[in-house]
């Protein structure tokens, strides 16, 4: 038998999820993992660099969580774990911390970044992040990590410490882990105020969790122009927003209907917007009740992330105790 590519990723458990996450990394997750050998957890340890509250902190783990699974992340298919349940990660993280140098993590974009956004809390942790993130990728000896291009300089690091380890000992250890990109197969869904993409940051998002008045709220006030005056006219940018969004979710005949009724400047926004606002709801919904009942599932949960720890531990545990021998910590 062939061995399968190993893949995996980290979740930052921070936020809902929106249209945009699901046509981007959900999707192609939810496929990756009956290609692939894929790990995904839910990256807790690195969101204590922010000083969440405890409650904060399990709360969001749980949301995250459960969102993911509504998607159709499937805990049989996938290893899917919570990052601070596998204490091996831990342990790399230690060992990977005595080869990775000031320099070098004072130079990372991110942690410049995040040392100027929070000034009063530029600790050690942020300043590891990258040797944490590293840890998590080479104790399963990932070959492909799908991250987007504000991870990568976190993944340049990982290679890194992977080459410098191998380096070091004078070993053939640890795999370069590669980046990957989603490239054509991802669907980029456009914000509803006319500008780039939908996002958290941007506060123009439309949440799986929102429910049908959220939704109708949110597509009603959706940026628009005054409508076409002129046949066959270029749509401005947060029309073809809008035709975008449609695109997905809508029939094809209602969509073609529309951008008629655009061309021959007769479409009414309100009417383009109610219909919208329908086939957003009737796609979301059903995802929306799943979240709903898994996240009040506790028992459910449970086994879900006992699982995923149990399959996880298999892969870090062989990884460690070569790590520990390669290093020279040995029994006696
Ligand atoms: N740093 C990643 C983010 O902010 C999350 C993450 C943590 C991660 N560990 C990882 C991603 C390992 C890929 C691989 O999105």
């Amino acid at each position: 038998m062939i061995k399968k590519e190993t893949v995996l990723s980290g979740i930052r458990p921070t936020g809902n999820l929106h249209l945009g996450n699901y046509f981007g990394a959900v999707q192609n997750f939810v496929k990756m993992q009956h290609q692939a050998d894929a790990y995904f957890f839910i990256a807790d340890y690195h969101s204590l660099t922010t000083h969440p509250t405890p409650a904060d902190l399990h709360g969001n783990v749980k949301q995250v969580l459960a969102e993911y699974l509504a998607c159709g992340l499937d805990p049989d298919a996938a290893t899917l774990y919570v990052q601070s349940d596998l204490p091996e990660t831990t342990e790399l993280y230690l060992l990977l911390n005595m080869n990775a140098y000031l320099g070098e993590l004072e130079r990372t974009t991110s942690f410049k970044d995040k040392a100027r956004k929070q000034p009063e809390n530029v600790n050690a942790g942020l300043l590891t992040y990258p040797v944490l993130m590293a840890a998590d990728i080479l104790i399963h000896k990932a070959d492909k990590v799908p991250v987007g291009k504000d991870q990568e300089q976190n993944l340049e690091m990982a290679r890194k410490f992977a080459k410098r380890f191998n380096r070091m000992y004078q070993v053939e250890f640890f795999k370069e882990p590669i980046p990957y990109n989603f490239g054509e197969e991802l669907i980029k869904i456009p914000g509803l105020d006319g500008s780039g993409k939908m996002g958290k940051s941007e506060g123009n998002g439309l949440y799986l969790v929102d429910d049908e008045a959220t939704i109708r709220k949110k597509v009603m006030k959706a940026k628009t122009d005054t409508g076409p005056t002129v046949p066959n006219s270029e749509m401005p940018e947060e029309i073809k927003n809008l035709f975008t969004i449609a695109q997905i979710v809508s029939k094809p005949e209602t969509v073609t209907m529309f951008r008629n009724s655009y061309l021959d400047c007769s479409i009414r926004y309100g009417d383009f917007k109610k219909q919208l606002a329908d086939d957003i709801t009737s796609f979301t919904l059903p995802i929306r009740e799943r979240i709903l009942s898994i996240s009040s599932d506790n028992e459910y949960l449970k086994k879900v992330v006992t699982l995923g720890a149990d399959k996880a531990r298999a892969s870090a545990s062989s990884t460690l105790n070569e790590v520990r021998h390669i290093i020279g910590f040995r029994h006696f």
